[in-house]
């Protein structure tokens, strides 16, 4: 029962992917959007020499490069990356084998390396600071598209982000001569807070390359050659992962593939958007000097298919360190259904205020997650309207609930204190 309604929830509050939107009208957004073998820094080079040759203090140490906190951190507008993202870099849950995103990620590997006897390199190490080139204009993403913004991705400096989707390393790792793999990596999108959807989360990339012999023989183009190789392969990994489930294909947009398609499961009553792919549009392949290939490329969200195949109803649950949450997830064990080790009740507190023209859900979300951090189960408008006078006021419900421990009066009180306070003084609103 519990899980059907957790699950339930889940699709009810699914967003799909950033990049669906080809004339960029969505604002709230987030991915479903997808060893260690030949990982290396890869991250643009020239970059990285520029601004972490001598850290001041290395923290961190991320795909190779030394990265220290005022690198990432910076109090300067072009600027938007909180304590509380920094404090993700480095994770590398999907590094750790005990983990569901591990264990997902491992479970992956294996379909791809019996698939194709390991002809698929594997990266889980590259560095998610990337420059905007690779993160956006190699692989084709407009200059008015609205996951560049501010709003929607945490940048560095005006031509350095957190990644946004693994699909930022495709270029790189072309024009570097692989054919085949496998990119896993955590990526960073600013966004709204409910039970699926989380700022930091972690996605799958996969590419393969043809040559003309692959297709010459089929009678087919190479376009279509593509397609229905990719469509076979994901039907596979799909079985895979769920058994014998119903899918289909959903045609789609992507700015970097062409055609487009995203796969959909049929799971508990519902059609479940699983993964976005497509022919990989042509001018990349041209840019990394395979203009006579051609070549599909997928992305797919590991917690969203983590949470249906290990039962978890809450992404937060993923950072948890919690030994009741750790303890239940062994290597190599797909199939783990995970039992809620408690409920704790959750707490509900309203803020309301009149915005501004600057005034985003994602800011306020940033607001309350600085202040509450995993705390905060989901921040939901529930009363909206514009006066005589062309105000408008929004009204929003903040669910506080704890995975861990029960929340005292004193302490809610406290948070939602802080919380009205930045409100106010960070996004400038008037407070009612
Ligand atoms: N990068 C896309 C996303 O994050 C997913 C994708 C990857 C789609 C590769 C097509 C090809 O939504």
């Amino acid at each position: 029962m519990a899980t059907a309604i957790s699950f339930a929830q889940f699709i009810r509050l699914s967003k799909t992917s950033v990049f669906l939107h080809g004339n960029g009208l969505r604002s709230f957004t987030n991915s479903v959007s997808f060893s260690s073998a030949s990982s290396s820094a890869l991250s643009s080079p020239q970059l990285l020499k520029k601004k972490w040759r001598q850290p001041v203090v290395s923290v961190l140490e991320l795909g190779g490069t030394k990265i220290a906190k005022d690198d990432v951190i910076r109090d300067d507008p072009t600027n938007n990356v909180p304590d509380t993202i920094f404090a993700k870099l480095g994770m590398q849950l999907h590094r750790r084998d005990k983990h569901p995103l591990g264990i997902l990620k491992n479970a992956i590997y294996e379909y791809f390396d019996t698939s194709y006897s390991n002809k698929f390199d594997k990266f889980d190490d590259l560095c998610p600071i990337v420059s905007v080139k690779e993160n956006f204009d190699d692989v084709l993403v407009p200059a008015d598209h609205v996951s560049r913004s501010y709003n929607d991705t945490y940048y560095v400096d005006s031509e350095t982000v957190l990644r946004c989707h693994t699909s930022a390393h495709q270029a790189e790792l072309l024009r570097r001569g692989h054919t085949h793999f496998l990119v896993t990596g955590d990526v960073y999108r600013r966004d709204s807070i409910d039970s699926t959807h989380y700022p930091v989360f972690h996605q799958m990339e996969g590419v393969r390359v043809f040559s003309p012999e692959d297709w010459s023989e089929s009678g087919i183009d190479a376009t279509s050659y593509a397609a229905e190789d990719l469509k076979k392969c994901l039907e596979g990994l799909a079985r895979h992962l769920f058994g014998a489930v119903e899918m289909r294909w959903v045609d789609t947009y992507f700015p970097f593939t062409n055609p487009s398609f995203e796969l959909e499961i049929f799971f508990q009553e519902k059609w479940l958007e699983v993964l976005g792919c497509g022919v990989t549009e042509q001018e990349i392949l041209k840019r990394s000097g395979k203009a006579d290939n051609v070549a599909w490329a997928f992305g797919l969200g590991l917690e969203r298919l983590a949470m249906i195949l290990f039962d978890i109803p809450d992404i937060r649950l993923f950072w948890s360190s919690d030994e009741r949450f750790t303890s239940q997830f062994s290597t190599g064990q797909l199939g783990i259904k995970f039992k809620p080790f408690s409920k704790y009740p959750p707490c509900y507190k309203d803020v309301s205020f009149w915005i501004n023209e600057s005034f985003t859900e994602n800011n306020l979300c940033e607001v309350v997650r600085g202040i509450a951090g995993d705390i905060v189960e989901e921040v939901r408008l529930i009363d909206n309207f514009t006066n005589k006078k062309g105000m408008t006021s929004h009204c929003y419900r903040i669910a506080y609930r704890s995975m861990e421990r029960s929340l005292t009066d004193e302490e809610i009180n406290k948070l939602q204190w802080d919380v009205r306070e930045q409100v106010q003084n960070k996004l400038n609103v008037v407070m009612r």
